[in-house]
């Protein structure tokens, strides 16, 4: 199964939407003149930026930058790497990222270029970074699928605890803290069935060579039916920064 990483960008991108808002209002998005996301991806929250602002964007994947400018064609789109930003020091207003710091391999040196091309009482945020060693899956029976999914996480090169880290980090990079939280749980929502199939995907993708196809395929039907009975429960709590230079 291939992944079509814009929709699940999509995907992410609406559940992180409430807490951006109230973030981006609280750091003056509206005033904002220059507004920069690391690791913008395929473009999917850049767009959804207030267009008053010019928006720039960085990513390492120029597959993903091409997608990018589809999607937000207005947008100065660079590829470079988020331990290097390639622009001077000072230069935005607020600086952003939204499920990049689990990704990088030096997540303080990636907020340090962060501050440095923010501007004086600029802002900068992280808004989505998961701490999956607090992964809840119910029934018991799904439990291991958290186990494996981090596995493959770190497989991957992620920090899939790295959520947990934030705060700390935005404090190691001299970036004052406003505000740190994590996404509120929304329970027993019903889960429509694109949304299913996005998640397991992404699932499928990264338990490939860690469990059989068949072992796949069975805890994929254990969830349907947990779906379609109401008591399945997935959760990682997702946390969130904004601070000031
Ligand atoms: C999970 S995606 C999130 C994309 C986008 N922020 C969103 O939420 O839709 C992480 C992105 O970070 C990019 N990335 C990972 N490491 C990077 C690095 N060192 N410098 C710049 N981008 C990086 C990846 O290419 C990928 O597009």
């Amino acid at each position: 199964m291939i992944v079509d990483w814009h929709q699940r960008y999509l995907q992410q991108a609406g559940w992180t939407r409430d807490v951006r808002i109230y973030l981006f209002e609280r750091a003056g998005i509206q005033q904002a003149r220059r507004v920069l996301e690391v690791g913008c991806g395929t473009g999917a929250v850049l767009a959804e930026v207030p267009a008053l602002a010019t928006r720039f964007g960085l990513d390492l994947e120029p597959a993903h930058l091409s997608e990018a400018h589809k999607h937000v064609p207005e947008a100065f789109l660079v590829c470079a790497d988020a331990h290097h930003l390639p622009f001077s020091d000072c230069v935005f207003d607020i600086t952003f990222c939204h499920f990049l710091l689990l990704w990088v391999r030096d997540p303080l040196q990636a907020l340090l270029e962060m501050r440095r091309v923010t501007r004086p009482h600029g802002a900068v945020l992280a808004f989505a970074e998961p701490d999956y060693s607090r992964r809840i899956d119910e029934p018991a029976t799904l439990a291991p699928l958290g186990f494996w999914q981090t596995e493959s996480l770190r497989l991957q090169g992620a920090d899939p605890f790295l959520g947990a880290r934030l705060a700390d980090l935005f404090y190691q990079a001299g970036i004052r803290l406003l505000e740190t939280g994590i996404l509120q749980e929304r329970r027993n929502v019903p889960s429509r069935p694109r949304e299913r199939e996005l998640e397991w995907e992404v699932l499928a993708a990264d338990l490939r060579g860690l469990l059989s196809p068949e072992e796949i395929s069975r805890f994929e039907k254990l969830d349907a039916e947990a779906w379609a009975k109401g008591t399945r429960r997935l959760y990682v709590p997702v946390h969130f920064a904004l601070g000031v230079v």
